[in-house]
């Protein structure tokens, strides 16, 4: 897969895509990167990228040539065609379902804003989908666009070195949370392991799992519940046990 980004500060997606398992895929040729900076795109010996909004008020908003430019080179430098993403607050929520349909695609180019915001007719013209990583406000789309490569990246067909890890993320397969994980030493300190995990028993540790994914998920996210296809047994298990109080819920 073949990631554009059309950036100010484009070497800031670059480093966070270095490390880790997004580093190693585009080691591995599954991935490559390359980032515009509107800024070469730009005129006049102040290489000016920005302007005063009309209608005033504070901030600055992008201009659309420089943007235009990026964009159409970074769309010639590959013949497939590309969509063209734009991280914003205003955009629609990122789930992991839309991920796995992003991870599909050939080709993607992700549009950073900078100041407080982009010329609305760039937006009209240029971009195919608005994405928010989440109801709050970042200075930039760089992280924003980090986290859209990093989520993709890392589901490319020999990415993970464990294939069955993202089957078993939360969100994916079965809608839940993820269940907590414990490994070595079985006591410690700050607790000891559930012994349901040292059991060997395979359909009791898969059932354990399931449940403590449902009350996870019913404690700090219910409103993934009801989409979770939950059977009616395990809906009434649900129902009988106590709140607890569990740290994030
Ligand atoms: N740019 C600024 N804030 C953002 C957010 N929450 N999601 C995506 N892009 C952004």
């Amino acid at each position: 897969m073949r990631i554009d980004v059309v950036s100010l500060f484009p070497e800031f997606v670059a480093q966070c895509a270095g490390f880790g398992v997004v580093g190693r895929a585009q080691e591995r040729g599954l991935l490559s990167m390359q980032g515009w900076n509107p800024r070469d795109y730009a005129d006049g010996n102040y290489r000016r990228v920005d302007d005063r909004p009309f209608g005033g008020g504070p901030g600055m908003v992008m201009l659309i040539d420089p943007l235009r430019a990026a964009i159409a080179a970074a769309r010639a430098a590959d013949p497939a065609p590309a969509r063209v993403i734009y991280l914003s607050p205003q955009g629609r929520p990122l789930t992991q379902a839309r991920v796995r349909e992003l991870a599909a695609e050939s080709r993607i180019i992700l549009l950073c804003g900078r100041y407080e915001g982009v010329d609305e007719r760039l937006l009209a013209a240029e971009v195919d989908e608005e994405l928010s990583i989440g109801d709050y406000v970042l200075s930039g789309g760089e992280l924003a666009a980090a986290v859209v490569v990093d989520a993709v990246a890392r589901l490319q067909d020999g990415a993970l070195n464990d294939a069955d890890s993202a089957v078993q993320d939360s969100f994916e397969g079965d809608g839940l949370l993820d269940c907590p994980h414990y490994t070595r030493p079985v006591e410690h300190a700050l607790g000891t392991v559930p012994e349901v995990l040292l059991s060997g028993n395979h359909a009791e540790i898969a059932r354990w799992r399931r449940r403590q994914a449902l009350l996870r998920t019913r404690a700090r996210r219910p409103d993934l519940l009801a989409a979770a296809g939950l059977s009616a047994e395990e809906a009434r298990w649900l129902e009988a046990q106590a709140t607890d109080g569990d740290p994030a819920g």
